[in-house]
Parts: C-alpha cells; structure tokens; sequence
C-alpha cells in the first residue's frame, strides 16, 4: 500500500481533468502522434488517469503502467480500455537504476513529483536526456491554496501544510511545492526543451467530496507536523467543512512538458 487509495484517485480525477494545461497535453499528444506506435511510460500511475487523459488523443499508443502499490497496479489493469496496449510493471521508482524506460518516446506523470527530491528528479531528468526521453509531468502542487472565503487559521494551515509536503514520502526529502519548478529546471539543465503551465484545481460547490477529503487531508497533515494546537486546527476543520457545499477553493498546480530538442 502506497497510501494513495483508488477512492481518493477517483474523487481528483474529474478536477485533475479540468486542470490539466490543455496546451501542454495538447503538444505531448502531437509528439506521440508523430512517431507512430510509440510507447509512453507512466511512473506512479495510480490506477492509470494519465492514461485516461492523453490515451484517447494518440491512437495506437502503446503504454508501460508503473506504481509501487499492487492494489493500484491490479486496479489500472482492470480499468485499461479495451484493446488497448497496457503492460503494467510493480517498481520501486526510487530503485531508478533498475527501472526499464526503453524504448518510451515520452515519460509521462501526474501528482507525482511532489512527492520526489531533488535528487531523485535530478536523476531522472539525467536518464531522459541521455535516453532521448521526453516528460510530461502534469499537476504538481505548487504551495498555493486559496478559499472562497477566508478563515483566520488558512495562513498557518496552509504553510504547515506545505511543510508536512516536504517530509519525505520514499523518494527522499520530497520536493513538495517547489516540485514542478525543480523538474523544469533539471530538465532544461539537461539539454531539453522545456515548457511550463499553471493547471490549478478551481473547486466549487459541485465538487464538495473532493473538498471535504482534501480539507481533511490537510488537517491530518497539519496535526502531524504537531505545530498548531488542535483547537485551533478543529476549529479550522469545522469551518472549511461547513461551507463544502456553498463556496469553493482554488489549489495552485504546475503542468511541465520537455521534449528532445
Ligand atoms: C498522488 S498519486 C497519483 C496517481 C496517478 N498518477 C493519478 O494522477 O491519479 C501518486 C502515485 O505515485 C505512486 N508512488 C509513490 N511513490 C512511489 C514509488 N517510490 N515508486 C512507485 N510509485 C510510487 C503511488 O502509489 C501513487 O499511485
């Protein structure tokens, strides 16, 4: 178990969809239509949204799932459009060495590299320049989270919780916020041609599950870091679950694509 639980996935997905940068997914769809039957490697794939999202704009592609979490990896598996060529792989992404890339064009992540270091991104961005490997690493946290109406605590809950983000999640002292600024930076250190995009989660009313998960979400991190008094983090909770319904959050992300020059 990863922690990552496929009903949490679920629930992100329709506002990771809307998020995404539709420009960027745009381009990383035209560089994997214009080599045909290519394959693409999703690291960390959950149970497969990234497939979701670009599979349907390159016909043909050809994908390898990769996760540490069998219960996602079996889950991706039984969710793979029909017809479709999907091979999944149980791995460790922190064992990087070992991991097989070859012969993907492009790498492809989503809500992964917030999770990473510095070095472990530093690596990879290594391995797809010498391999000739391009990325798309869409939705990493960027720190920022904005209510609809604001609330006395959101200022401590929300830098305590970009602290807890830089705890380290097994892939080292993880990047957190700082996550899609680091990878476009050891990207285009490496020779590849970078872009970057905004992709913010603008959640309303309508998506008042999401909210309350991820509202609760930070709470549970913010108790973990044990910087806060639990009053005032109740009292936070309380009021953010109070308005799910009738008010809405803005979650700051950043979408990046590097190609081979
Ligand atoms: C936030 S989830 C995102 C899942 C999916 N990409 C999505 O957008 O729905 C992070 C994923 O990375 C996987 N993961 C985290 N650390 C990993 C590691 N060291 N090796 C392989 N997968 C890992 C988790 O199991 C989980 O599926």
């Amino acid at each position: 178990m990863s922690g990552f639980e496929a009903r949490w996935l679920d629930l992100r997905e329709p506002a990771d969809m809307a998020a995404r940068d539709p420009e960027l997914l745009e381009a990383a769809a035209a560089y994997l239509s214009a080599r045909p039957n290519a394959l693409a490697v999703d690291l960390g794939c959950g149970t497969g949204s990234t497939l979701r999202t670009l599979g349907p704009l390159v016909p043909g592609l050809n994908w390898r799932l990769v996760d540490n979490d069998p219960a996602l990896l079996a889950e991706a598996e039984r969710r793979r459009p029909p017809g479709s060529s999907v091979e999944t792989l149980l791995a460790d992404l922190g064992d990087l060495d070992a991991l097989e890339l070859r012969p993907a064009r492009l790498a492809t992540a989503s809500a992964l590299f917030d999770l990473a270091s510095r070095d472990f991104v530093a690596r990879l961005a290594g391995r797809l320049a010498r391999e000739g490997i391009g990325l798309y690493a869409a939705l990493s946290y960027d720190g920022t989270i904005v209510f609809d109406v604001p609330h006395a605590e959101d200022a401590a809950m929300v830098a305590l919780f970009n602290a807890h983000q830089r705890s380290d999640k097994g892939l080292g002292p993880a990047l957190g916020p700082d996550a899609g600024a680091a990878l476009a930076d050891e990207l285009a250190g490496q020779g590849l041609d970078v872009r970057t995009a905004s992709s913010p989660w603008r959640l309303d009313g309508g998506m008042s599950g999401l909210q309350t998960k991820f509202v609760e979400g930070m709470a549970t991190a913010v108790r973990e870091t044990g910087e806060l008094a639990e009053a005032a983090i109740a009292a936070w909770l309380d009021a953010r679950l109070a308005v799910v319904e009738s008010s809405g959050c803005r979650v700051g992300h950043l979408d990046v694509l590097a190609l081979p020059r």
